[in-house]
């Protein structure tokens, strides 16, 4: 088939070889966007009059057409038309003749291309700021629900001071928070037309470029036409907002899947967010929570493939970029399936209160109570550390915990420890008392709670 650049050509490549310098079969995931650039092009190019007026509502008549087409899945692609910018120019002047090659005009597909993932993801940070903003609230309404529910803390992944679940919870509120935020940031660089670089040097048509960008809908407009048809760093921002996102969910998908066994029992998924086994009839499997935690690996790789990519490419476009949209089509994909499914799997899961109960209260994550306690009577911290590291060292030899033992034991350690200690040791008492700004005093993570939610309106 001759090819709409095939002027200077005197031979045509086999099939095979237009297969592989060919990205119809994913880009034509940009059709809306490309229809719609174009559509922005021809207003401008009318406006301008670098086309007679008839010609541009022809022009614009073949593309509503083809958005139609396009909407109804009814446009079909061929690979020797290589991308979806050469598959549309070819469908339209199949639709309205010849006219439809002065398209092109004052145009190439170097901006044409950069224009329209500027736009495919304009639009899909947006939807994926809606997503992040959806599992807040589904964080924020089983915090509510459990801001008295008392669990052991961890560092180490050892039992360290108690907690409330709902602080714990919380924690995942702010991590999205910023992941929200940095998302909302990059609208900033990923809102700018390319639209008018050309090629890559812009062009003799009297153009004006804040139109074509005003129609599209973009705040600004790229000063210098390299540049505008060289940068890839909107998606890169992109793909490493979104690994850091994913490292987050899987953070939270860890906590889930260890809850969610037998050893914790802290947390019961619902049987709509899990799976059983083939053989193993007894099994409840935290499948999606595995599942977002194992996609953290493809999030990270996509990020690092387009940052090798384009590492060395010299300026303008260079076709190796054509590589920056599966990995970026694959990442929107992943997040906008991953973050439903853990708001949904959060949403409905059930928290095992008496295991949390029984956790707390058989460990010595109230050991810096004591030494607290102790501190506050005046003894110097490091004495009252040591005083209650001992006391700990002898429940262990003798099967306790601290509230087992006796007062004359703990006022032999130390003399200024009264019968108000057991009160002191009580895992609800410990976490009621961590009363300091951002604390996991329940009257902080109240206060929490509430900025948290002025936060997602
Ligand atoms: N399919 C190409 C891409 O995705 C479009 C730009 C092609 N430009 C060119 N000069 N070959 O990068």
């Amino acid at each position: 088939m001759t090819k709409l650049w095939g002027g200077r050509f005197q031979k045509t490549a086999e099939q095979w070889v237009d297969e592989f310098g060919a990205s119809i079969s994913f880009d034509q995931k940009l059709v809306l966007e490309d229809l719609q650039g174009s559509m922005a092009h021809v207003k401008m190019l009318s406006a301008c009059k670098i086309l007679p007026a008839q010609d541009a509502e022809l022009i614009l008549s073949g593309l509503q057409t083809l958005q139609q087409k396009a909407q109804n899945g009814e446009l079909e692609y061929s690979v020797s038309n290589e991308d979806i910018h050469l598959n549309l120019e070819k469908l339209l002047i199949d639709e309205i003749g010849p006219v439809g090659g002065k398209l092109h005009t004052g145009r190439s597909r170097n901006d044409q291309v950069a224009t329209d993932m500027h736009l495919y993801l304009k639009n899909r940070v947006t939807e994926i700021i809606e997503l992040i903003e959806g599992f807040q609230s589904a964080i924020v309404e089983q915090a509510e629900t459990h801001v008295e529910t008392v669990v052991p803390g961890y560092t180490h992944l050892q039992r360290a001071q108690p907690i409330s679940f709902g602080h714990h919870l919380m924690t995942y509120f702010w991590m999205l928070q910023r992941d929200k935020e940095r998302m909302q940031e990059s609208l900033k660089r990923i809102d700018v037309s390319p639209l008018g670089a050309g090629a890559m040097s812009g062009t003799s048509f009297p153009i004006d470029r804040e139109l074509s960008a005003e129609l599209l809908g973009f705040s600004g407009v790229y000063q210098n036409s390299l540049d505008a048809v060289s940068d890839r760093d909107f998606i890169l921002e992109f793909l490493s907002n979104s690994s850091m996102l994913m490292m987050h969910l899987s953070r939270f998908a860890e906590e889930i899947i260890l809850w969610s066994s037998e050893e914790f029992r802290f947390i019961e998924l619902d049987d709509t967010f899990s799976t059983g086994s083939s053989i193993m009839p007894q099994k409840k499997n935290p499948d999606m929570a595995e599942l977002v935690r194992g996609k953290t690996g493809r999030v990270y790789g996509n990020l690092f493939g387009l940052l090798t990519t384009l590492k060395g490419l010299p300026l303008a476009y260079n076709k190796d970029m054509q590589e920056d949209k599966e990995g970026m089509f694959d990442t929107v994909h992943t997040l906008m399936g991953s973050l439903p499914i853990f708001e949904g799997m959060i949403r409905t899961m059930n928290v095992n209160t008496a295991s949390m109960e029984k956790a707390v209260n058989s460990d010595f994550s109230n050991a810096t109570e004591l030494a607290d306690y102790l501190a506050a009577k005046g003894m110097p911290f490091r004495e009252a550390h040591d005083v209650t590291g001992k006391l700990v060292f002898t429940c262990i030899q003798r099967g306790y915990y601290l509230k087992d033992l006796p007062l004359e034991d703990l006022q032999a350690a130390s003399p200024l420890i009264e019968e108000d200690i057991y009160e002191t040791l009580l895992p609800q008492t410990a976490v009621k008392r961590r009363n300091s700004l951002g604390g996991t005093g329940f009257d902080q993570v109240h206060h929490q709670l509430g900025l948290a939610k002025k936060l997602i309106g």
